[in-house]
């Protein structure tokens, strides 16, 4: 079944608003965010069942604040408006807007003062969180003030019959406890939503629309080793059948057991069609004596592209390209309708050069959907809860000179790695574990009665909501014993084995 219900999001530029989408959709209802820029004409083709304005970092008064097409006002679609939303919709519709006295930021107490459907089940007052520097002074025709705090007398807002709302309150923060309340109330109570996107139903959404797009000729696709891709071709495939041919390149640059997992996953349980293409010598003759780790970049992408077009050749012609580009992907490279391609990962800028039409199934979902849906198309978890990794794989794990000795080391240890924080539980507390060999470093050491000469393990674990910025996991201490215990065991060029305890920023996450 389709969904028919879209609520929009309108981009104010505030850095909470990919959680306003993510609300929504947790509460099974569809949503998009777009530009502000946006004209009512595009949003009119989309026909929301509801509109919410973001917050944003402006005034709405100062020049060049980002607007809202003033028609939106007019199309009888339910409205919210957030923070900076709130403030724009009073001050676009005749109210004034000012600069409050005091910055407010942090937790407040909202007191109910008049009935609305947007309050539904809150009894007299919510626990909200603020974060604002303006304030609306004086509301619209046909408005009244629904909520206040202390330090904002006007901070909910309601027109009833024209069904809009404004709240100065963030109720998509986890500090405001009941602020999920507050967007299904406005879903369900004031926009009439029915919620009836799931996950279930998005898996066959996608493939509807797959064989919509896909009515025939071939597609292919790129698997990088990864969930995003993995997922983008089972959906393809489970649409097309066998007109779908998916390339797995392997560079040699991957984790201990990812190659297997894919060709397995792909040939045996989906048979698929799957070429696989061994290239590791290839990769690994084009790095030699590459020390510099955006050559290391540039060569493994451009390498990537060369074998991937050739493999393509042999192959029938194929119209289509299946890419595994997610939501945030796409608002990263600024909302542009165009597509961005993934530069590291695989097949960047073929489109253009094979003259093939892209086909992106995963493109309006976040990461955490894209997962679950990857767990029920019968994906092994190991795949779909993979942590971030990145393209150039563990060439740029591994300072200097990157020879299949070096491989060697690097993948066994991250493998013991990985393998004790799964074993202590921890594996879904870390956002990236690994192991990284250094250039040139080795030490003295004693093993037995004899003195060792050896190189260096590091080993970086970092906690981040999104790599933006990382602090170093707090692993406990016998978790590290074990692993160090085991990595200068069972590697024998290894000797020492030390953690990274540098937080990002100033350090990044990866150490090249
Ligand atoms: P840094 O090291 O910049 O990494 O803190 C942030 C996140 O990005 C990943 N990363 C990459 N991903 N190609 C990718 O696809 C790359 O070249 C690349 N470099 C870093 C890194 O693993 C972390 O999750």
């Amino acid at each position: 079944m389709l969904t028919n219900e879209t609520v929009v999001v309108i981009d104010f530029g505030a850095q909470y608003n990919q959680l306003i989408v993510r609300r929504i959709r947790e509460a099974n209802v569809f949503a998009r965010l777009l530009p502000h820029s946006t004209s009512v004409e595009e949003i009119r083709k989309i026909k929301p069942k509801a509109i919410i304005l973001s917050g944003g970092p402006n005034s709405v008064y100062s020049p060049g604040a980002p607007r809202v097409d003033q028609k939106i006002f007019n199309e009888g679609v339910p409205i919210l408006g957030i923070c900076y939303g709130m403030q724009l919709m009073a001050y676009q519709l005749g109210g004034q807007v000012r600069r409050a006295e005091k910055r407010e930021y942090g937790p407040a107490f909202l007191e109910i003062i008049e009935d609305a459907p947007l309050f539904a089940g809150a009894r007299k007052g919510l626990d909200v969180w603020m974060s604002h520097g303006d304030q609306v002074l004086s509301l619209p025709a046909g408005f009244k003030t629904i909520g206040k705090t202390e330090n904002t007398s006007i901070a909910a807002i309601g027109n009833k019959e024209r069904k809009f709302y404004g709240v100065q309150f963030h109720p998509e923060v986890a500090h405001t406890p009941e602020g999920q309340k507050i967007i299904s109330n406005f879903l369900f109570e004031v926009a009439g939503c029915s919620g009836d996107w799931t996950e279930e139903n998005i898996i066959e959404e996608k493939i509807t629309a797959i064989k919509e797009r896909v009515k025939k000729g071939i597609a292919i696709c790129g698997l990088s080793g990864g969930v995003d891709s993995a997922v983008a071709a089972r959906l393809v495939q489970k649409a097309i059948g066998d007109r779908l041919y998916c390339i797995f390149i392997n560079h040699g640059l991957l984790r201990e057991g990812e190659a297997r997992e894919i060709e397995e996953t792909f040939n045996r349980e989906f048979q698929a069609k799957l070429i696989v293409v061994d290239a590791r010598k290839r990769f690994l003759d084009k790095l030699r004596g590459v020390k510099d780790p955006e050559e290391k970049r540039q060569i493994i992408g451009h390498e990537f592209i060369a074998v991937f077009e050739e493999e393509a050749q042999k192959l029938p012609d194929a119209d289509y390209l299946v890419q595994g580009t997610v939501y945030s992907d796409v608002i990263e490279s600024g909302h542009g309708e165009a597509s961005r391609i993934k530069s590291h990962h695989n097949v960047g800028g073929l489109p253009d050069r094979m003259n093939l039409n892209l086909v992106e199934p995963l493109r309006e979902l976040f990461k955490d959907e894209v997962r679950r849906i990857g767990d029920m198309l019968g994906l092994p978890p190991s795949l779909v809860w993979r942590q971030p990794f990145p393209g150039p794989g563990l060439a740029v794990r591994i300072i200097g000179d990157i020879t299949e000795e070096r491989l060697e080391t690097v993948r066994l240890a991250d493998q013991i790695f990985r393998q004790e924080i799964k074993k202590a539980g921890l594996e879904r507390e870390v956002w990236q574990a690994f192991a990284v060999l250094p250039a040139d470093l080795r030490s003295v050491g004693v093993m037995g009665d004899e003195r060792t000469y050896g190189s260096t393990i590091i080993l970086r674990a970092v906690t981040s909501e999104d790599a933006m910025t990382a602090t170093w996991a707090r692993l406990p201490y016998e978790v590290l014993e074990r692993i160090s215990g085991r990595i200068t065991n069972e590697l024998d060029r290894v000797n020492r084995v030390v953690y990274d305890i540098t937080p990002k920023p100033p350090g990044t996450i990866e150490w090249e």
